[in-house]
């Protein structure tokens, strides 16, 4: 039986966690002192692996921080609720928030350093930049949530140039996510790899998310629908267009009591650009944005 036994000491303002095994895990709140640390790494040349969060850590987010693991000498986190990426003050004010169990989960996965900034360090004033992603980011989660991928940029490109990593990780749960910070450092020639990470799952489909635990016990038995339904569109798009698939997809959810789908779009996977006949692409992908009640919840699925 693993057995794990933490103690927390506070020197200066470094939060070190150490296990009985004697590994060390930096808790830091503040950019010098990550710089500090993760210069040390940098003289031993040790590769650095990097997954941004915002916390309330799952099955998924720790899928990344394995694969890091995997890959590189050094592994560095970060939780930070990006106020930036938040075009709804009730979302940002909802949002889960489980530093304690994050840090010990972090702990548990292998992660070296944890960057747990706040709102003033990321942003000590307004950051005014404004990103052309061109068309990637005007459909799907850029038009129902203006402004969040620019939100996104703002806070990735500040953690990249911190950290400073040779290898950043990023879920394909959030598909256009990765497109724009692949866009990202493509235009800002920032000499990082981006690696994709496949969408981890509940045994029901159910794609993992922080979210899922704002989902009442009464709708969390329906969720399962959007994940069969996208697999059920995969399978049936050799024999139904583009057009007759995104119709049915959007009908049976949104027969689903207080479900209701805001988009489903069929694109290419690589330039997202929309398509309506399968020949346009070999590399479709379907992506769809439902509201179970209140709560909002993406997914995909590649045909
Ligand atoms: P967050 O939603 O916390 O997600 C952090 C990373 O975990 C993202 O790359 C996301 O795609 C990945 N992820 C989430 N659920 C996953 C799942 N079920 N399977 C695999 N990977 C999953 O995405 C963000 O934070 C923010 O926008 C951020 C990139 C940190 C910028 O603020």
């Amino acid at each position: 039986m693993y057995f794990l036994f933490y103690f927390i000491c506070v020197f200066g303002k470094i939060i070190y966690v150490c296990t009985l095994n004697i590994s060390i895990m930096y808790v830091i709140k503040h950019i010098k002192d990550v710089k500090i640390e993760i210069q040390k790494f940098t003289d031993q040349k040790k590769s650095i692996g990097f997954v941004p969060t915002m916390g309330a850590l799952h099955e998924g987010h720790l899928s990344l921080i394995k694969r890091a693991r995997q890959e590189n000498d050094m592994v560095a986190a970060s939780i930070f609720v990006n106020p930036a990426q938040f075009n709804n003050k009730e979302d940002l004010k909802n949002y889960p928030r489980t530093p304690d169990k994050d840090i010990e989960s972090l702990k548990k996965t292998g992660c070296d350093l944890i960057f747990i900034p706040d709102d003033k360090e990321i942003y000590p004033e307004p950051d005014m930049r404004v990103f052309n992603f061109g068309d990637i980011d005007k459909l799907m989660e850029g038009k129902f949530r203006p402004g969040h991928f620019n939100g996104v940029a703002l806070a990735v490109s500040k953690l990249f140039d911190i950290i400073n990593p040779h290898r950043a990780y990023f879920g394909e749960k959030d598909y256009q996510q990765l497109l724009i910070v692949k866009a990202l450092v493509k235009q800002l020639n920032i000499p990082i790899e981006i690696v994709p990470c496949p969408t981890i799952r509940e045994s029901d489909g159910l794609a993992m998310s922080s979210r899922n635990r704002l989902i009442t016990e009464e709708n969390r038995k329906n969720v399962p629908i959007i994940y069969k339904t996208l697999s059920r569109a995969k399978e049936l798009s050799t024999k139904m267009s583009v057009p007759e698939i995104k119709k049915t997809v959007i009908s049976i959810i949104n027969s689903t009591p207080d479900f209701m789908v805001e988009y489903f779009e069929i694109a290419d996977c690589n330039t997202f650009f929309l398509i309506n006949d399968w020949a346009e692409t070999k590399n479709a992908i379907g992506c769809i944005a439902v509201y179970v009640s209140n709560v909002r919840l993406i997914d995909n699925i590649k045909f």
